[in-house]
């Protein structure tokens, strides 16, 4: 059984003590392997203190949200999308689309986000999956035009909207995969598909937020 990395399993602690990570296989791809939350999550509210915690450092690189699982799955599905490509994988989290990017045969995958503890997710479940992936946090510090941007469920934080319209400036194309805006209209994107999926380990969520759509870049 392969071993948790330690200094990821005490980043989830330093907010949730009582939380373990597992290595765990997902459900739509299970070629990708990642260190996530164990779904046994504990039952009834949190502690005061823990709940603070969770609130202003948040582990979503703990989880591998659907949107994430639904991107990922359509890169494995349709590698010529990132084969020989250069990748950003925006608000990465886990990790899981870069990585899903790198084994379906991108060039160079980079991904990014400003939770350090999200860095090292990538870096750790990048080694388990046997790929490599490059690491920042700022996407204004990635001084490279990409071939692809792909950005799954980053649309939660509704400060990261006027995002959509800066993203192009960093890749030719652009792939966006959300299930948290009900009503999704912007001029840049057209809808290019859609596909069910649950966050996981599953968070049991409303079920339109397991309704995941995916946007493309109009250039
Ligand atoms: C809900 S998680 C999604 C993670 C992964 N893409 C997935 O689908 O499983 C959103 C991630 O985006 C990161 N994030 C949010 N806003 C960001 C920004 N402006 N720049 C970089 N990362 C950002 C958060 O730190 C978090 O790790």
């Amino acid at each position: 059984m392969t071993p948790i990395d330690p200094e990821l399993m005490a980043r989830l602690n330093a907010t949730l003590p009582s939380c373990r990570l597992q290595i765990s296989r997902l459900p739509l791809c299970p070629e990708i392997k990642l260190a996530l939350l164990e779904p046994d999550l504990p039952q009834g509210p949190l502690p005061h203190d823990e709940m603070l915690a969770v609130l202003s450092q948040p582990a979503y690189w703990a989880f591998c949200w659907a949107s994430g699982q639904v991107l990922a799955r359509q890169l494995i599905k349709h590698p010529q999308e990132v084969r020989n490509k250069v990748i950003i994988d925006f608000g990465a989290g886990s990790g899981v689309v870069g990585i899903a990017a790198a084994l379906a045969g991108a060039l160079r995958v980079i991904c990014c986000d400003l939770d350090e503890d999200a860095q090292l997710a990538c870096g750790v479940n990048a080694k388990l999956n046997g790929v490599h992936v490059e690491v920042f946090g700022d996407i204004d510090t990635i001084n490279i035009e990409a071939d692809l941007l792909v950005a799954a469920d980053v649309l939660y934080d509704r400060d990261n909207l006027p995002l959509l319209d800066r993203l192009p400036d960093f890749a030719r194309d652009v792939l966006v995969a959300d299930s948290r805006i009900r009503h999704f209209k912007h001029p840049k994107y057209q809808r290019v598909g859609q596909a069910n999926a649950t966050t996981w380990p599953d968070l049991d969520e409303q079920k339109a937020f397991n309704e995941v759509k995916l946007y493309r870049l109009v250039r």
